[in-house]
């Protein structure tokens, strides 16, 4: 079992339109574990859902850990638990930070790239590349102002000179993606999440721009999971167990039924959590969270999610 924290919401106020953010810290306030920028905790919400959230905060600052939370109509009940239940003095239980989304501090330049919420891990990023003395920009595109969030603390920011606004109602703030990769492909970094559609504009740009893949950080905070295709099987090797997988169920479903529960968190393929080895057989990954290489690899899969190619997948579980 993941070791958890017990934290308070000490303070909670909303920022634009939609989005809520929310300072956790310890009931006696004491220090939190440190966490890098990029991090992401599980917060275990009292309606029973865990969903993952990024750090914003400053990671220097040991008293506390800040989310952002869209209010998401979409939602399939995590972003309206965290608006609804998560009040100021309201007790949750949290995962320790997590990193899938570290920066490289070895780059001479960082572009930060946040579509809408997607700004949440950038912000995280701003203040540790400030604080190293590293060169970077920040680019923040919204649908407006008022559907913004962070922009008092960005605009009072050490960094606020390297902050870029770009609102789709603000024409003349419109980025230039193109004039903003140029230059200096080799040695920056990019770094990027928001929407699917948003982030696969920002990768597709830097490719062509002749980014190295492994230039480009990208996390995903929304997947939509599809669950299409036809039945296969899936042996538990440990147990010898076998079920079959039918078209609109996921694998970690099919499993719960013979009585394998495997640790789940996102359900969306983000996370990792429910990361099984692969034994024999060929996944068809439909997750956001292996890379292209470890995809290519098949000894992994998330079965939260992903399906099978093969009419057999044999899982070290
Ligand atoms: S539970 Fe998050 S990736 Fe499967």
């Amino acid at each position: 079992m993941n070791e958890l924290l017990n934290v308070v919401v000490l303070k909670r106020v909303l920022q634009g339109d939609d989005v809520v953010v929310i300072d956790l810290a310890r009931a006696d306030r004491g220090n939190l574990p440190t966490f890098e920028a990029g991090a992401h905790i599980d917060v275990h919400l009292p309606s029973s859902l865990i969903r993952q959230y990024s750090l914003c905060g400053d990671p220097a600052d040991a008293g506390i850990y800040r989310l952002g939370v869209l209010k998401d109509p979409q939602s399939r009940g995590g972003s309206a638990s965290v608006h609804q239940e998560l009040h100021e003095g309201v007790q949750v239980n949290i995962s320790l930070p997590r990193n899938h989304f570290p920066l490289d501090l070895s780059a001479e330049r960082s572009i930060l790239i946040g579509g809408g919420i997607g700004i949440t891990p950038m912000l995280a990023m701003a203040y540790a590349l400030e604080a190293k003395g590293k060169a970077f920009e920040m680019h923040y595109c919204a649908r407006s102002r008022s559907r913004s969030a962070f922009l008092e603390e960005l605009e009072r920011s050490k960094f606020s000179h390297v902050v870029h606004l770009h609102f789709d109602d603000e024409p003349e703030s419109k980025m230039d993606l193109k004039r903003v990769l140029s230059g200096g492909q080799e040695t920056a970094h990019i770094y990027t999440c928001g929407p699917k559609g948003f982030m696969e504009w920002a990768i597709s740009n830097a490719l062509e721009l002749g980014y190295p893949d492994a230039h480009i950080h990208r996390e995903y905070f929304q997947a939509d999971v599809d669950t299409d295709g036809v039945s296969f099987e899936v042996v538990a090797a440990r147990s010898g167990k076998k079920v079959t997988v039918t078209a609109g169920q996921t694998i970690h479903q099919a499993l719960a039924e013979v009585g394998i529960a495997i640790e789940i968190s996102c359900e969306q393929g983000v996370c990792g959590t429910c990361l099984c080895d692969v034994l024999e057989g060929e996944p068809d990954h439909r997750d956001v969270y292996l890379t292209a290489d470890e995809k290519a690899d098949n000894d992994t899969i998330l079965v939260c999610c992903s399906r099978s190619k093969s009419s057999r997948l044999v899982l070290d579980i």
